[in-house]
């Protein structure tokens, strides 16, 4: 197969990224996309560009025989539906994270892929970023030693509008700690390389959206916390959370602490945020206990791929991977199983932040 056709399903913000990085793939083309917004869908449709046909609802555009492969793109309390629908068809499929909202929804969908064949891949960007790639690296290579600590912080701006303001509540987006952390909780079980035991949280919406009203509702997200995690072969990490805070220079800081040193990846945030609107280099530092010398060096990405998306090129180096599992054929790296231990994580820690009570994930799993 040297074109793969592909159809977006939810053609907002994150469906456009998809779109735009697909373009930088030679034998992509996106050739159908669905959204019950005609305005979304329109300005969809024209990024695709010419032979891409637009549906209002994706179960038309499953009714035609127009995609190899899907893209699910659409708000988080959609996935379960939707995928309920793509899952017969029996093409490869890219869900975004999370999975879905609940732990219950996610187990659902689990057990319904389990009878087909074609893959299907959770997309988990963070994972594909080149300064969390290079700090895997350090990690395999031993740099670190024996892998003890991990401390995730990110400060960033607040969440953005959204079409039908679906992420301002809980019941939508599954709560902060599962729409946006379980990206962070399954970097934390990536690179502990073990299963989550433990989780305590801390956690409240003290800034953002306090004086918005939806017809009498009013948002309930958190917009900051910490979370600890314990995990079964003894690495503990650490969530440090803060949606108010887009005046950092990095929007990302990851560091993993081994008993011979520290490496951290420290990543900018968009630069369509950042005061200057430029792109940024992420950088690596790694910190040896030996020479107490530090190492920092510059990890560049190319300008293209960074200005694609909003995730530091972690969009196309993701979507590299899977198109050539769905060429080749394979297993995708980030499996329905890795998306429901991450929405596990995360639901565990938004009930431990409203009950102050750590929660212990060994019958869960
Ligand atoms: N991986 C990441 O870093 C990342 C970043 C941003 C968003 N996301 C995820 O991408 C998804 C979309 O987020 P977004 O930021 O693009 O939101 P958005 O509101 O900009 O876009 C969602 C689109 O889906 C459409 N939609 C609603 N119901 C639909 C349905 N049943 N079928 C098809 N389309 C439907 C909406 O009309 C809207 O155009 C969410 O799951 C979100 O969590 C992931």
């Amino acid at each position: 197969m040297d074109t793969i056709r592909y159809g977006i399903i939810g053609a907002g913000m994150m469906g456009r990224e998809h779109i735009r990085n697909l373009q930088l793939i030679p034998g992509a083309v996106v050739t159908a996309v669905s959204d019950p917004d005609p305005d979304q869908r329109a300005l969809s449709q024209d990024l695709a560009g010419r032979g891409c046909t637009a549906f209002a609802d994706h179960c038309e555009l499953l009714a035609r025989n127009l995609c190899d492969a899907f893209v699910v793109a659409s708000p988080n309390h959609t996935h379960v539906d939707v995928l309920k629908d793509l899952l017969p068809a029996d093409r490869p499929i890219l869900v975004e994270k999370p999975l879905c909202t609940t732990v219950e929804d996610s187990r659902t969908i689990v057990a319904l892929a389990a009878r087909r064949k074609a893959p299907v891949w959770v997309a988990m960007e963070y994972r594909y970023m080149p300064p969390l790639q290079r700090l895997m690296r350090e990690l395999a290579e031993g740099t670190a030693g024996r892998l003890h600590m991990i401390s995730i912080r990110e400060h960033r701006y607040p969440f953005l509008r959204k079409v039908g303001d679906w992420n301002r509540f809980a019941a939508n987006t599954g709560g902060t700690l599962v729409e946006k952390c379980c990206h962070f909780f399954d970097l934390m079980r990536l690179l502990a390389g073990a299963a989550p035991v433990r989780v305590y949280a801390s956690g409240g919406m003290d800034v953002n959206f306090l004086d918005e009203d939806y017809g009498g509702r009013r948002p309930d997200i958190l917009d900051n916390a910490f979370v600890v995690v314990d995990f079964a072969n003894g690495v503990r990490a650490m969530l440090d959370l803060c949606m108010f805070a887009e005046g950092s220079y990095w929007q990302e800081q990851i560091s993993a602490v081994g008993d011979r040193a520290r490496v951290d990846a420290l990543i900018p945030g968009p630069a369509r945020f950042s005061a200057d609107g430029r792109e940024r280099p992420a950088e690596i530092v790694v910190s040896p206990r030996a020479t107490k010398v530090e190492r920092r060096e510059a990890v560049h990405t190319d300008e293209t791929i960074l200005s694609a998306g909003d995730h530091h090129g972690s969009t196309y180096f993701q979507h590299r991977k899977f198109f050539d599992m769905v060429r080749d054929g394979g297993r995708p790296e980030v499996t329905l199983e890795d998306g429901l231990m991450a929405v596990v994580m995360g639901a565990a820690a938004e009930r431990s932040a409203r009950t102050g009570e750590a929660v212990d994930l060994r019958g869960a799993l």
